[in-house]
């Protein structure tokens, strides 16, 4: 039996323990997994068809580390997926993982996360537990919390935030405090019982200081790698090795060991999660701002940098690694696509490569090797460390991933 089961009358309430909302995607998926192998019954349900067919093959659709063993372990067993959204009302637990981008203007939007809700609407069943997992702009749980209420449904949400390094899911799961977040105790305690299954660390707070808490999380990051791109680019433009001045002032002093090395800070989170303060400052968080300007500005600087060098008119670019960083077959928000669309209107022509990402353009790595004047390590995958590269290239390396 479930270590969450529990009857009531000697009947059972729910025939499944939770289902995941979004459950195909690469927060939803993990945690389904996490979950499903700790002898939870588990349902996944996800409005894309084609994931939803890769996962019940027992495949996993994205990379993500020791993953496909663990679901190989419990799919058509304690992991189940569901076609019929009917079916989400036998589980205790709805964990809503689902996307939340910004609009054309940077600004959260409420209205997508409402109508996820207002879909769930008819499903939900009464006593059942919501908790919303995605990164969403503060005040949206209470927002969603009166939604439901006016709309009688007659359950318990939680905000109970993901804060998992890409590619590392399965193992901080199990390392990381789980932030918890409700609007009264009894629903703060079952959520933070069902994450303890997880995890021993439980952090209790309420629910808009658990959504700030999440969204300074990825700004503070954020904020980092602008200030080593910052900088990288101060001592670059004037000549400098940056890499010498790091190496020099991180040696055996503790107090810089945090700061991050150059190169370009992307993803489907960091910038999103720095606009969704923003917003929430009323765009008066200059740092946050400032940290946009400086990170997405890296391939413009590149770029300058080299037309300094070289006229780049008449000149082959190729572009190493198309991924948002290295080891990942996660292409959302990459710097890389940006670099290569600035590069479009002023080289010769652009190559791309990624051992990860596809795309009917991209040529391998050895032929951009070869096809390229200039090669730039935008993506430091470790399969570019095989690459033999002839010496009249002009590489560019602010991984300085090349270097011994
Ligand atoms: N990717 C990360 O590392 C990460 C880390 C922490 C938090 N987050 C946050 O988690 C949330 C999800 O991010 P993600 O990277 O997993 O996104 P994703 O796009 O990989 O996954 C979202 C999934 O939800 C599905 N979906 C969308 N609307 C749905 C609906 N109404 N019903 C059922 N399924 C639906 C999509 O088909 C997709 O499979 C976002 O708010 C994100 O900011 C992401």
């Amino acid at each position: 039996m479930s270590p969450l089961r529990k009857t009531e009358g000697g009947c059972e309430v729910f025939s499944s323990d939770m289902c995941v909302i979004g459950g195909c995607g690469r927060v939803g998926l993990p945690l389904a997994i996490a979950f499903a192998n700790k002898g939870l019954n588990v349902l996944i349900y996800d409005l894309d068809r084609n994931r939803m067919e890769t996962v019940r093959n027992g495949v996993m659709p994205f990379l993500e580390e020791g993953c496909e063993e663990k679901l190989g372990r419990v799919i058509n067993k304690s992991l189940k997926l569901i076609d019929d959204p009917a079916s989400i009302s036998q589980s205790k637990f709805l964990i809503v993982a689902i996307g939340t981008p910004l609009e054309e203007h940077l600004n959260p939007i409420y209205a997508g996360m409402r109508k996820s809700f207002q879909a769930l609407l008819p499903y939900l069943a009464e006593g059942q537990f919501i908790i919303l997992r995605s990164t969403v702009y503060p005040g949206t749980t209470q927002k969603l919390n009166e939604f439901l209420k006016e709309n009688g449904a007659q359950v318990h949400l939680a905000f109970c935030p993901e804060r998992i390094v890409e590619g590392k899911a399965l193992a901080e799961l199990e390392s990381l405090p789980q932030i918890v977040s409700a609007f009264d105790d009894q629903t703060v305690q079952v959520a933070s019982d069902l994450f303890r299954v997880l995890t021993k660390d439980i952090v209790v707070l309420e629910p808009i200081e658990a959504e700030l808490a999440k969204l300074i999380t990825n700004a503070w990051r954020y904020i980092t790698f602008a200030a080593a791109n910052q900088f990288f680019m101060l001592a670059d433009k004037h000549g400098l090795d940056y890499r010498r001045i790091y190496q020099g002032v991180s040696y055996k002093y503790p107090r810089i060991q945090d700061l991050p090395k150059p190169g370009f800070a992307a993803g489907p989170c960091l910038f999103k999660d720095t606009m969704q303060m923003a917003a929430f400052s009323d765009n008066t968080f200059f740092l946050g701002h400032a940290a946009m300007l400086i990170n997405e500005g890296l391939p413009n600087y590149i770029i300058q940098r080299l037309k300094e060098k070289v006229d780049l008119r008449d000149k082959s670019v190729g572009i190493l690694g198309m991924s948002f960083k290295a080891s990942s077959d996660d292409e959302r928000d990459s710097l890389s696509f940006k670099l290569k669309r600035l590069l479009t209107m002023q080289a010769k022509t652009v190559y791309c490569t990624d051992p990860y990402v596809s795309r009917d353009y991209f040529v391998t790595a050895e032929e951009l090797v070869e096809k390229s004047d200039i090669i730039i390590v935008a993506t430091p995958h470790a399969q570019y460390r095989r690459l033999s590269i002839a010496k009249d290239k002009l590489v560019v390396d602010i991984w300085d991933f090349y270097r011994k």
